[in-house]
């Protein structure tokens, strides 16, 4: 993990609430491993003194890009950050996405939100290309449609007003798909995107007997494991433990999750 001033060289808007921002990030940059994130401190971000995370969606020798979309005060100052301005991150954070079990088939991966952006890398590192699922309410909330489908992946997609694939929640078009499948080990699911999709995802993934990689969302304060804040139920032998979303996570096998209602 390291601290590094970057440089802001790309920021605009990048397709209905989502905005792109790349930085000029040498340090960091080419140590991200898919599903971690970048603890962000938000220039002029006056009476807030805490980071906010944004997972990192590409990265390169030179740099890195988020893809962020506008929800409360520390993103909507964000959106005044001007090309060549100096932004301090602090990363690559979180363990991320693991590669393909030995017995893997079939990656599958199912995406709402920004999980699209989240799950970029390891689409584009996976060494077998399978299914992506994704979700959103509008056609403008399913992102990089076309780059997922030019990495090889078989893209289908629901959206709850119909605008874009199927009518209704991502499980949807999961679910058909899932019911067809016969073999429990073949299929592994990685995901991101809002908790109570994570949680139907996982318990249909544990249903037919498929590992399911989960990105926990958890508001987090200081992001490197120290002061609790993301706390999840993590499954022991004995019963359960508390387990950090940005040091132990995001990313938790299905398996491990203790869901409270
Ligand atoms: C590991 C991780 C990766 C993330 N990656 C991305 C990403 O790639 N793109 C992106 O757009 N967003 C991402 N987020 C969410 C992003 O961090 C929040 O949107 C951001 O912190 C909100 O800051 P804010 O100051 O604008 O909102 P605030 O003013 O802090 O909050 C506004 C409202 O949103 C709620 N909120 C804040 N953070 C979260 C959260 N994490 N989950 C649910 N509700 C929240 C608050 O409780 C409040 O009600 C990620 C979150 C995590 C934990
Ligand atoms: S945010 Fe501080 S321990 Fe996770």
């Amino acid at each position: 993990m390291n601290q590094e001033k970057t440089t802001v060289v790309q920021h605009e808007l990048f397709q209905g609430d989502y905005r792109l921002l790349r930085v000029a990030a040498p340090v960091i940059g080419p140590q991200v491993q898919p599903g971690q994130f970048v603890h962000l401190r938000i220039p002029r971000l006056e009476n807030a003194v805490l980071r906010r995370p944004f997972s990192v969606f590409k990265a390169d020798a030179e740099g890195l890009s988020i893809l962020y979309a506008t929800i409360g005060m520390g993103t909507e100052a964000l959106n005044s950050v001007q090309v060549g301005e100096e932004v301090c991150l602090l990363g690559p954070l979180g363990t991320g996405f693991p590669n393909l079990g030995k017995n893997t088939t079939t990656p599958v991966l199912v995406a709402g939100g920004y999980g699209n952006a989240a799950l970029y890398l390891q689409a584009a590192t996976l060494p077998v290309k399978g299914i992506a699922f994704f979700g959103g309410r509008t056609a403008q909330d399913i992102l990089c449609v076309d780059e997922f489908k030019a990495l090889g992946w078989d893209v289908r997609v629901a959206t709850d007003d119909g605008s874009l694939g199927i009518k209704g929640l991502v499980t949807a078009a999961l679910d058909p798909w899932l019911e067809e499948q016969e073999t429990i080990q073949a299929v592994e699911v990685f995901s991101c995107g809002p908790n109570p999709m994570l949680k139907a995802v996982g318990d249909r993934a544990l249903d037919k007997g498929f590992t399911a990689w989960l990105s926990m969302d958890r508001n987090m304060a200081c992001g490197v494991g120290a002061c609790l804040t993301c706390v999840i139920k993590r499954k022991t032998e004995t019963g359960w433990e508390w387990a950090r979303c940005c040091k132990d996570g995001p990313v938790f096998n299905a398996e491990e999750i203790l869901w409270e209602d």
